[in-house]
């Protein structure tokens, strides 16, 4: 039979409109594979190719006691073999991050710089299912946060020191995990302090 898919994994970054899955097959197989994807949950509806080896669905149903479980099987001339991931949908979320993190200097405020982000795109209703976010500014990979707001104020910077800036995301009811950190952006203490 086909090696065995998986384990699949599934996430929910558009949180609660639609679910994304993916799987692979390690060693890739030389013959033709397709696959058949279905899931049980307490409405069955199935989940959409996205890719070769990918997939999505959407209907969900929030705060279901009943996991989730998806199966994939993978098929061949050499037979077949299945992979499945139970889950429980609020376990599974996690957001795009954050876009559009812009850094500015504050008048009369010259060891301060104002950071505003907005919300990921893709995340469907910030404001019935708000974000919360952690802020990444030193070398040493320190965070600060949770703050449930789209903007912070760095402080106490040495005149000239080049920081790298990012952002990440998660629901902030605390459910599932952080985003990955959105792109590194340079934010510079003020020269002229
Ligand atoms: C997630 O699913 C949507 C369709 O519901 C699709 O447009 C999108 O490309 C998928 N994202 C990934 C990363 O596969
Ligand atoms: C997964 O689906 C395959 C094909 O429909 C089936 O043979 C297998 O029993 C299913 N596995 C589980 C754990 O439901
Ligand atoms: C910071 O994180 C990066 C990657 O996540 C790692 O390569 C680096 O060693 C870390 N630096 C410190 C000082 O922990």
């Amino acid at each position: 039979s086909p090696e065995r898919p998986g384990p699949p994994s599934c996430w929910a970054s558009r949180y609660p409109q639609a679910v994304n899955c993916s799987w692979g097959l390690s060693p890739d197989p030389l013959l033709d594979t397709d696959f058949v994807v279905t899931y049980r949950s307490v409405r069955v509806p199935k989940c959409t190719a996205t890719g070769p080896r990918s997939c999505s669905f959407g209907d969900l149903q929030v705060f279901s006691l009943t996991p989730y479980e998806l199966n994939v099987t993978a098929r061949n001339a050499l037979g077949a073999a299945s992979g499945t991931l139970p889950f429980l949908l609020e376990n599974i979320i996690k957001p795009d991050p954050p876009e559009s993190l812009r850094v500015s200097p504050i008048p009369g405020e010259p060891q301060k710089l104002l950071l505003e982000w907005s919300p990921p795109s893709s995340w469907p209703f910030p404001e019935y299912f708000p974000l919360q976010y952690r802020v990444r500014y030193s070398q040493d990979n320190d965070s600060v946060g949770p703050y449930e707001v789209t903007s912070h104020i760095l402080t106490d910077l040495e005149p000239g020191s080049l920081h790298h800036v990012q952002v990440a995301a998660k629901d902030a009811t605390d459910s599932g995990e952080f985003s990955a950190w959105s792109p590194a952006t340079p934010a510079m203490g003020n020269k002229w302090a």
